[in-house]
This record gives structure tokens, C-alpha cells and sequence, in this order.
């Protein structure tokens, strides 16, 4: 027997344990989970050593929080500019990760000269605009971006049909299927999702988007997913969760639990984290990484957390109080709830063996 490939393995070996550090390496919810786990993030935030280390070795997905928005990619009319978006896919493409583009179309976050110029424009003006748009990003970032929400937040925050946007407005309802399709155009490959927020927590809301994602597969327009924002809180009711989940996935969709944040002070009276407050964090997370594990494996598109630490948080300008929601606290350690996402990934795999 030819011992040299014996040695020279057992050698690679060493040197790769060595240079990784002697401890075992610690693990990473990359390589704990079975999908993609992706963290939104700016390329500020990229920039800096110990956040990119952390989101480069943890996260096997990135979404841009804000920089592929159209306030930031859509300069003019027909210029665009993709230098933001662009860092952070280089950023994915250094650390083996996907990315997930979001969004193409939302009513907010539009940029000064489109919100200050859209009354003015016919609709077909508009189409004609909102169409090269679509086409110009989404060819852009073809072969780098895997998947992208195309319309963001298009149902009205009740859930009783469409929300009355100015695009809904001036094109029409049928404009959420037509960007669909500009996307389709422009990328054969590219995942298409709609994505929205209360999609667990509201019925109502819930079954509104399944009409419409009903609509499109019996028109054959283009849709491949259904992201679930999950911004939610402590009383997230789990038969509501599951009950989205089971009919995303009777519709042979993905599904991405795409913006994940669990509130812990609704009232804002809370001054810390306390100990009661983290368990419940930590064993929510674990149920919903339970129930997640358990959909089929097609349907799983990736779980991805809207910030990396607790003080990054949209939710604290947005709540006007500090909410602790996400895996790391602000010294960038690991906190109970990261240890729930590692306890329901081994639960939901317990249980479908
Ligand atoms: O970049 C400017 C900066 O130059 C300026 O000094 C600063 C002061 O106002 O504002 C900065 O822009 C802010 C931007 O985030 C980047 O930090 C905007 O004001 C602020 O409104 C914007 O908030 C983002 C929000 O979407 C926009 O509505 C949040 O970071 C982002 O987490 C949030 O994400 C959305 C998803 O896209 C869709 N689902 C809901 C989710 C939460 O609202």
C-alpha cells in the first residue's frame, strides 16, 4: 500500500487544524444548518473587522438592508447606480455566501426625484420606467444575486387587498404581476419572491397574498417564493406560524423567513434583557426553527435575521426603545437566542428521522 497519500493527507490535515487554531472550531449556524442563514447587512457595517468576521463566518446569506432599494439604486430616470450593492455582493462572493436582493419595487424608500417627479408621469410613463428599471437591476446583478423580493409590502398593512400605493395608483393592481414578469425577462434563473411582514401573525393578510399567489400560477406569472418578514414579538402564535408555512407550501412555493426579529419590550419599560425575557427569545427561536426544519426540503429558500446585533436593530428607532431582537448582543457574543436557532435545528431534525 502506498503510504505517501496517507501522510500527505494526515499532514493537510494538521496544517488546517493548526492554522484554524488548536480548539475545535466552534459552530457556525452555516454549518449547523441544512439552508441558508443569512443576516442583513450595510457595507458600513462590512467594513468594519469584527462585524465581517462575524457575518462572513456565521451567515451562508446576505441580504443589503437599504442599499438595493431604489433610493439608493435608482439615480435618474434611466441611470442607475449599482457601487453600493455592488460591495456587498463582493463581500458575499469573498465569504461563499449567497445573496438575496432586496427590493425592486416598494412604495417607500423611493428616490427624492422619483418621489418629487411620480405624480407628474402618465402611467404608462411610469410602467415604461418602473419596466427598464427592473430590467437594468436585475440583468445587473445576474449570475451574483440568487434570488430578489420584487414587489415589497404590496398588500394593505390589514390584509384587505391591496395596499393603495401610488404605484397601485397609477398602474393599476395587476402591476405586482407584471413585475414579476419585467424580473422574469431580464433573468431566466433569478429566484422571484413577494415578500411582506404580519404574513404569520395576520390571517387575514395571509390569505390575501395566497389569492394573489393563487392568481399567478393559474396565469403562470412567474413566482418561485413567498418571504415571510417575521418581524414579531414573545406572543408569536405558533399554530399561526404553522398554519402559513403549511399553505406556502401547498402551493409548491419557497419559503424564506426573511426579515427574522423577535421584539422582547413591547412596552418599552425594560431597561435590559432580563433572564425571563432571554429564555422565551431562545425557545420561540427554537420552535420556529423547529417548524421551519420540518417543511420540505424544496420549499426552504433560508432564515435570515434583519441586523447581526441587538443595538443595529431597526426596531430601536423604530419602537423608540431597545428590543434586544436578534442572535448577538452588542459586544458581538453569541446570546440564548442563537442557542435556540442550534436547539431547534437538532429538535426539527430529531423529529423528522
Ligand atoms: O442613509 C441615511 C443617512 O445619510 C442619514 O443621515 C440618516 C438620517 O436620517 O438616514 C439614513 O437613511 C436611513 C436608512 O435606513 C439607512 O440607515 C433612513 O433614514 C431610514 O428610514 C432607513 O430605515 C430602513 C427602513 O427599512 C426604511 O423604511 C431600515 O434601516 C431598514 O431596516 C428597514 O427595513 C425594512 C425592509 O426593507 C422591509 N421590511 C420592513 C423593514 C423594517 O422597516
Amino acid at each position: 500500500m502506498r503510504l505517501f497519500p496517507f501522510f500527505s493527507s494526515l499532514g493537510l490535515l494538521l496544517v488546517m487544524i493548526i492554522s484554524n487554531g488548536l480548539d475545535s472550531p466552534e459552530p457556525r449556524l452555516r454549518s449547523m444548518a441544512n439552508f441558508p442563514v443569512g443576516v442583513a447587512v450595510s457595507p458600513q457595517r462590512l467594513a468594519q473587522t469584527d462585524y465581517a468576521q462575524i457575518a462572513g463566518s456565521e451567515f451562508s446569506s446576505i441580504t443589503a438592508e437599504n442599499v438595493m432599494k431604489p433610493q439608493y439604486s435608482w439615480a435618474a430616470e434611466r441611470e442607475y447606480d449599482f457601487s453600493a450593492g455592488d460591495s456587498v455582493v463582493a463581500f458575499a462572493e469573498n465569504h461563499n455566501q449567497q445573496v438575496h436582493g432586496h427590493t425592486l419595487v416598494w412604495h417607500m424608500m423611493q428616490p427624492k426625484w422619483l418621489r418629487e417627479s411620480i405624480d407628474s408621469y402618465d402611467s404608462a410613463t411610469l410602467e415604461n420606467l418602473l419596466r427598464d428599471y427592473i430590467h437594468s437591476v436585475v440583468k445587473h446583478y445576474r449570475g451574483k444575486v440568487v434570488s430578489w423580493d420584487v414587489v415589497n409590502e404590496a398588500i394593505a398593512a390589514e390584509g384587505d387587498g391591496m395596499r393603495n400605493s401610488v404605484y397601485r395608483q397609477k398602474l393599476g393592481d395587476d402591476y405586482v404581476a407584471r413585475c414579476h414578469q419585467y424580473a422574469r425577462e431580464a433573468d431566466p434563473d433569478v429566484l422571484l419572491f413577494y415578500n411582506d411582514y404580519s404574513v404569520a401573525t395576520n390571517p387575514e393578510k395571509l390569505k390575501t397574498i395566497l389569492t394573489m399567489v393563487d392568481d399567478f400560477q393559474a396565469r403562470g406569472i412567474p413566482i418561485d417564493g413567498v418571504g415571510m418578514q417575521m418581524h414579531i414579538g414573545l406572543d408569536l402564535s405558533l399554530d399561526n406560524f404553522q398554519y402559513a408555512l403549511d399553505e406556502i407550501v401547498k402551493r409548491n412555493l419557497k419559503i424564506h423567513l426573511s426579515e427574522v426579529d423577535i421584539r422582547t419590550n413591547p412596552e418599552g419599560t425594560a431597561g435590559m434583557l432580563t433572564e425571563e425575557a432571554a429564555q422565551q427569545q431562545q425557545e420561540l427561536m427554537a420552535e420556529i426553527v423547529r417548524l421551519y426544519q420540518q417543511i420540505p426540503e424544496q420549499n426552504k429558500f433560508a432564515i435570515t435575521f434583519w441586523g447581526l446585533r441587538d443595538n443595529e436593530s431597526w426596531l430601536t428607532q423604530n419602537t423608540g426603545n431597545p428590543q434586544w431582537p436578534l442572535l448577538f448582543d452588542d459586544n458581538f457574543s453569541k446570546k440564548p437566542m442563537y442557542q435556540g436557532f442550534l436547539d431547534g435545528l437538532e429538535t426539527g431534525q430529531t423529529k423528522l428521522n
